[in-house]
């Protein structure tokens, strides 16, 4: 059987995005149980925020395509999710709804995300480390039709969760991550 393929990024623009780091974590777990795995930075495709006027005019943006590709091209998602006033990035909003987007009439609704399974994640400096974000996340995520991991992974106080080679110091918590990346890995194998 050939092996299960899967996204994984952060929802984070900046450099030395705890979360970024989380996603290589978990990029290197789902390699490590058996996937096929494409890491991305959503840093490196910058795109515009989405506007149907702009849609209209100028049709999908190149990096929005690019990344929209991605998703097609994969089965399963692992996502990162920073915490921003309660709720998920803009970035990460604005990613996935350029991507829910048709580009050609006979394209169906939400081509290249029903169906997916995802695993999601989130590391933040506060106590929740990133709970909010994905209590936001997983139901949008369920309502374009992804089925979503009941488990989930939050990293609180991220400024000191991580060691010198960018692993979680707490063998704990690398282990929960660990784990999460492989049950996604074994529901899709
Ligand atoms: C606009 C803004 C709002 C934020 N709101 C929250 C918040 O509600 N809860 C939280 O835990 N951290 C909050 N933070 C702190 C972020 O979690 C922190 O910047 C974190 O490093 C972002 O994730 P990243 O490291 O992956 O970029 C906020 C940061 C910004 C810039």
């Amino acid at each position: 059987m050939s092996k299960p393929r899967i996204l994984v990024f952060g929802g984070s623009l900046r450099a030395g995005s705890y979360n970024q780091k989380l996603a290589t974590i978990a990029a290197a777990a789902a390699t490590a149980a058996g996937a096929e795995v494409t890491l991305i930075a959503l840093r490196d495709y910058p795109m515009p925020i989405f506007d149907e006027d702009l849609e209209t005019a100028e049709g999908m943006p190149e990096n929005a395509a690019k990344l929209k590709a991605l998703f097609a091209e994969n089965d399963g998602l692992i996502i990162a999710s920073p915490e921003y006033n309660s709720g998920m990035t803009a970035a990460l909003k604005n990613a996935i709804d350029w991507v829910s987007r048709a580009t050609s009439e006979d394209e169906p609704p939400l081509s290249v995300l029903k169906g997916k399974t995802a695993a999601i994640l989130a590391a933040s400096p506060g106590g929740y480390g990133g709970a909010r974000s994905l209590a936001q996340l997983r139901p949008l995520l369920k309502n374009i039709q992804v089925t979503v991991l009941e488990d989930q992974v939050t990293i609180p106080k991220a400024y000191a969760a991580f060691d010198a080679d960018d692993n979680l110091a707490d063998a704990a918590q690398q282990q929960a991550v660990k784990s999460l990346a492989a049950a996604l890995v074994s529901k899709m194998s």
